[in-house]
């Protein structure tokens, strides 16, 4: 706990991807074991309309496969490897499946379940116009299926979704209304300046460069009554000031990083 009691939400940003291949189970178990409040991850389609925990739109920089994930199946990225890309992948032992296993949405949701832990998931849908509303239908049919659609306090897993586009969050909105949003942004959409966010969004999620170029952002969105989580805050001079700020997130490639920062203080 920091001084007067504040203490922000630390994220794992798509599992913590410093430490670890990105997106894999081994990653998010990591980052809850290393105390993170909550996991942040991806999701996108694939051809046969499954939603899987990947970041780019295509496969080539975190696995060794090529081309669109949306062009293959559940089955043709299962066979894929998405872990011994990254440089601290343990290449001398045994292979580690939950490091380079393909993380599906269900996978995740059943293994935080599992764990027991309290646990908070971020969900960002990945190019929603891009593909109708398959996306948000396909993740409020997962959530449904997992009891996490209504907020409930003494639930351990806590579900939040988020999305860069508008159109996205009034989709969550008229399918789940109970479920909380973060609206994303990277440059400042019109009214965000002023704390306006679009259809019911409870949490604005500005990136760390806006906030450190717009230092009246943060007291905005607070004066009108919402929450901010800030992202990707991975080093010393952006977490001081967002800490500053007194953010209520901190979304981070580097969890443990942040919690023994926090522990200093
Ligand atoms: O947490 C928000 C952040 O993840 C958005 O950027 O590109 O890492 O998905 P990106
Ligand atoms: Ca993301």
């Amino acid at each position: 706990m920091t001084e007067r009691g504040y203490r922000p939400l630390v994220f794992a940003h798509r599992g913590g991807a410093d430490a670890l291949p990105e997106h894999t189970l081994g990653a998010y178990l990591r980052a809850l074991e290393d105390g993170a409040d909550g996991l942040e991850c991806d999701v996108r389609l694939t051809r046969d309309g499954h939603l899987v925990c990947v970041h780019d739109r295509r496969l080539n920089r975190t696995s060794n496969g090529r081309g669109k994930v949306s062009a293959k199946t559940l089955a043709e990225l299962d066979s894929l490897d998405f872990g011994s890309w990254h440089p601290r992948y343990p290449v001398d032992d045994e292979p580690m499946p939950e490091l380079s296993r393909l993380l599906t949405l269900d996978r995740l949701l059943q293994a935080v379940c599992d764990s027991g832990r309290n646990v908070r998931l971020l969900i960002e849908t990945k190019h929603p116009t891009r593909y109708g509303a398959e996306v948000e239908r396909r993740l409020i049919r997962t959530l449904q299926r997992f009891g996490l659609t209504e907020p409930a306090p003494e639930r351990p897993v806590q579900v939040t979704v988020m999305s860069f586009a508008a159109l996205a969050l009034r989709r969550i909105r008229v399918q789940a209304p109970a479920l909380p949003t973060v609206y994303l942004v990277e440059l400042l959409p019109p009214g965000v300046g002023r704390g306006r966010l679009p259809f019911g969004a409870r949490i604005a999620g500005p990136g760390v460069s806006l906030v450190r170029s717009r230092p009246g952002l943060i007291p905005a969105i607070r004066a009108a009554g919402h929450q901010a989580y800030v992202w990707t805050v991975n080093d010393k001079a952006d977490l001081d000031m967002v800490l500053e700020h007194r953010v209520d997130g901190v979304i981070t490639d580097r969890p443990r990083f942040v919690l023994d920062h926090l522990a200093t203080m």
